[in-house]
């Protein structure tokens, strides 16, 4: 039985938004303690609730800052070579993001400069990306593959990710996204999905670099069929899905995830009600993505009162990638999924914690302040909670915890 007042570290007199499900909103407490141990939380609650005798290695008056979990960014295409400048300019002179893609294009522009790249390219590439989200508190992040389409380009892209975490204190889980776009060299949609599905997605998930399986279902991309046959591989592996799911027209892409138990759909800009019921029935989470939604000059929001009304849990996302989303802050993800999509201050913080873990499927070890859980923290200069959602540009983080450090 570990000593109840032992403490690595204690952090005391904090506002806490613990995220707690039961507790109600962001779980509030106002004058809180936080005692980890072994990389873990060991105590959380009312500092005045802490035992009387404590033996805590490190103390730290947070003079009434706030703490909430570690954020978490759960879709992001954080590796990947060159930029897509060029494209941003076209489309202000009216080229739309599918003209540029049916055009040879878009993702494959991105292919191009990814395959040319080396494994050290793409983290060096990637690490100015990944250490602007660092610096405003996110402790874990999904990065997906899927600009490279070859067998070796999504293993590149995938050690890469990999290889973030350690070169920076930050967990990473890789998501498989070779149902990206039809590689340059292959006609047949059809045969490249039946390529992946035996050979390119069970070698990359013995080599141990696959964490879950995505694919984009879109006119432009893959077609439901097509998304079903490598979700029924990814079961066959073992491996959770999910889906890049109606970002530009309606497939049925919610409905799809749903019928996979998907762990995330995401975009959900052309769902219907019959998707956002399917969602909730499966549990899967609906992350919106509001940063490709503003950058694409989209007009359809997803339907954010249809998932309310069906219960359907929501993350929000950076969606951080060249083409449709080159966005490398959280908070300000949170900030347009409030302004451009109406989800309130409440939803947009647990869209970057509770339910962005969900997304991943590791609630149970990360994304609310919960004992036994990562003693993963963000430490704010904030008086309340909706600062860090009001704030357009502004970084208030104080200090990041990963594990209890
Ligand atoms: O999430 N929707 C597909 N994939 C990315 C865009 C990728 C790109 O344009 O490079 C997205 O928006
Ligand atoms: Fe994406």
């Amino acid at each position: 039985m570990p000593d109840k007042s032992r403490f690595d570290r204690l952090w005391r007199h904090a506002g806490l938004a613990t995220m707690e499900p039961g507790a109600g909103g962001l779980g509030l407490i106002r004058d809180g303690a936080i005692g980890c141990r072994d990389g873990r939380i060991a105590f959380v609650g009312p500092d005045c609730d802490l035992p009387a005798t404590i033996d805590a290695d490190v103390e730290l008056d947070c003079a009434g800052r706030l703490i909430t979990p570690g954020l978490v960014d759960c879709h992001t295409h954080l590796v990947h070579g060159g930029h897509r400048a060029h494209e941003f300019e076209l489309r202000l002179k009216g080229a739309s993001y599918k003209e540029i893609a049916e055009a040879g294009g878009g993702i494959l522009s991105t292919v191009k400069a990814t395959r040319a790249a080396s494994e050290a390219e793409l983290v060096a590439s990637a690490l100015p990306r990944l250490d602007r989200l660092l610096a405003e508190g996110v402790t874990t992040l999904e990065v997906k593959s899927g600009y490279g389409l070859d067998r070796d380009t999504e293993t590149r892209m995938l050690a890469a990710a990999r290889r973030l975490a350690t070169v920076r204190d930050v967990t990473i889980r890789t998501s498989y996204l070779g149902a990206h776009a039809l590689p340059p060299e292959t006609a047949d949609k059809d045969a490249y999905i039946e390529r992946i599905c035996h050979e390119v997605l069970p070698a990359l998930a013995a080599e141990g670099l696959v964490d879950a399986v995505d694919a984009f279902c879109e006119t432009i991309a893959f077609s439901p069929a097509q998304c079903d046959r490598l979700f029924g591989a990814a079961a066959g592996l073992g491996l959770r899905v999910k889906l890049h799911a109606d970002q530009l027209s309606n497939g049925g892409g919610g409905a799809l995830a749903a019928r996979h138990r998907a762990l995330s759909a995401d975009h959900l800009e052309f769902t219907d009600e019959a998707g956002a019921l399917a969602l909730a029935e499966a549990g899967t989470v609906a992350v919106v993505l509001p940063g490709a939604y503003y950058f694409l000059r989209e007009t359809q929001a997803p339907p954010v009162e249809a998932f309310r009304r069906h219960g359907v849990a929501m993350a929000v996302a950076t969606d951080c990638n060249p083409g449709s989303s080159p966005l490398t802050s959280l908070l300000l993800a949170a900030n347009m999924a409030a302004t451009l999509f109406r989800l309130t201050v409440e939803e947009c913080l647990l869209g970057i914690t509770r339910e962005a873990a969900r997304a991943l499927g590791l609630l149970e070890e990360i994304g609310t302040l919960t004992r036994g859980k990562w003693a993963d923290l963000a430490i704010w200069h904030v008086d309340e909670p909706a600062e860090l959602v009001y704030r357009i540009g502004f970084n208030p983080l104080h200090t990041r915890v990963r594990r209890g450090r």
